[in-house]
């Protein structure tokens, strides 16, 4: 069975979606690890309740992005990791990553990419009068959410609630992410 790492920074949403996929056989992958770069992020919780592997790490710990990204590669080459699916990952990867799993690292991107990089997507969007959102997956290079596309879904919305624009993309993004991971370990 293919192994699936998951780097979270935050909540853990779309994490939860693709372990409980995996979990009940609708991914036909097992989540062997979880990587995080924040303590008391609450995707941790949501991977102990899967019973997953959690690698915590503070980055201001380590004297370089290389450091703690060789760690983490370390750890995944052990687990004999197939895919890596960054889920709100709030950093860049560097090049010790990208040298060893390149073309195997995808991220979920919420917006219909290449516009609205960054950390405040769906925001940017809502604020520049966006009447069609949007979810993008693509392979990850050295650049803020760039690399090439893989899947992407439209999500139309003309409402003024951006609390009920978040709740609908994130439902876009659960399902992509599930639909586009089968694909990929096919
Ligand atoms: C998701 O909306 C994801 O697309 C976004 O962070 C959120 C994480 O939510 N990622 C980015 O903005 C990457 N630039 P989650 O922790 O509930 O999965």
């Amino acid at each position: 069975m293919k192994k699936l790492a998951i780097f979270a920074s935050g909540n853990g949403s779309n994490f939860e979606a693709l372990a409980a996929a995996c979990a009940e056989g609708r991914i036909d992958a097992e989540v062997a690890l979880c990587v995080c770069d924040k303590a008391g992020a609450y995707v941790i919780e949501r991977a102990a309740k899967y019973g997953v592997e959690v690698l915590v790490f503070n980055p201001k710990e380590y004297g370089s992005k290389a450091e703690y990204e060789r760690l983490v590669a370390d750890r995944m080459d052990t687990l004999g990791i197939d895919l890596v699916c960054l889920a709100g990952y709030m950093r860049i990867v560097g090049d010790e990553l990208l040298g060893r799993y390149g073309g195997k690292i995808v991220n979920i991107h919420p917006s219909l990419l290449p516009a609205f990089v960054g950390a405040h997507a769906i925001q940017d969007a809502f604020d520049y009068g966006v009447k069609v959102f949007g979810v993008t997956i693509h392979y990850v290079d050295q650049t803020l959410d760039g690399g090439k596309i893989i899947s992407q879904v439209a999500v139309p919305y003309e409402g003024g609630d951006v609390e009920e624009l978040e709740a609908m993309i994130h439902k876009a993004e659960h399902r992509l992410y599930v639909d586009t991971v089968n694909k990929l370990i096919e």
